[in-house]
């Protein structure tokens, strides 16, 4: 069972606004989607707190990708209901086990840190989304320079369109408590 206590801690941190980020983006982009039907991936779910999160919200398909077994292991004793539990490293490498254009979205919290994962796997993260679905994540305020030559690169390809701070509104600072930046894409083609 998931404790009140495990519900409480992940929307008092940037789990909750950045949850909400993909929400809104989801409610723009798939209006007449229900929720429960969006297979959705949490990349570097840790122990869950992004699921919890997307639960309130009322997603049901949710999915974990984690490269530690541990953490994993951590969300699943808890009972955060992910379908599938991926233990396996974000890199620019393709994963084999994920299809392309697989899911609807996938949403990232905490994990782009540039010691763990390189600018270049959000191509990876780009393939297994589909064309019109969305890849949302957190970049801490001292990280967002190592990924936005990259960030940019993929939008100026006309490989994904930046909703955040445009169709979308803007998290930051205030939005994302003790953290840094919310991003979420639209998929143009992968
Ligand atoms: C700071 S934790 C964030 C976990 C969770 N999303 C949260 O917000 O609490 C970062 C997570 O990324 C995972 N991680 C680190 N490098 C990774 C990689 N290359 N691929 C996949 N997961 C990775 C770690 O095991 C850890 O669970």
């Amino acid at each position: 069972m998931i404790s009140s206590q495990e519900i409480g801690a992940a929307g008092a941190c940037f789990h909750k606004p950045l949850a909400e980020c993909l929400d809104t983006a989801v409610n723009e982009v798939f209006p007449n989607v229900k929720k429960t039907q969006l297979k959705i991936l949490d990349a570097g779910a840790g122990t869950g707190p992004i699921g919890i999160e997307l639960l309130k919200l009322g997603y049901t398909d949710i999915h974990a990708l984690d490269i530690s077994q541990e953490m994993l292991n951590i969300a699943k004793d808890k009972g955060v209901p992910y379908r599938r539990f991926i233990c396996c490293p974000l890199t620019e490498k393709k994963i084999d086990e994920l299809e392309t254009g697989e899911f609807d979205a996938l949403i990232s919290a905490g994990t782009l840190i540039k010691a763990n994962v390189r600018p270049e796997a959000l191509v990876e993260m780009i393939r297994i989304v589909k064309t019109g679905g969305l890849v949302c994540f957190s970049l801490r305020y001292n990280e967002v320079d190592d990924y936005q030559p990259k960030m940019t690169e993929l939008e100026e390809a006309g490989i994904w369109e930046k909703l955040s701070g445009k169709k979308i509104p803007y998290y930051n600072r205030e939005d994302m408590p003790s953290y840094g930046f919310g991003f979420v894409y639209k998929i143009l083609k992968n």
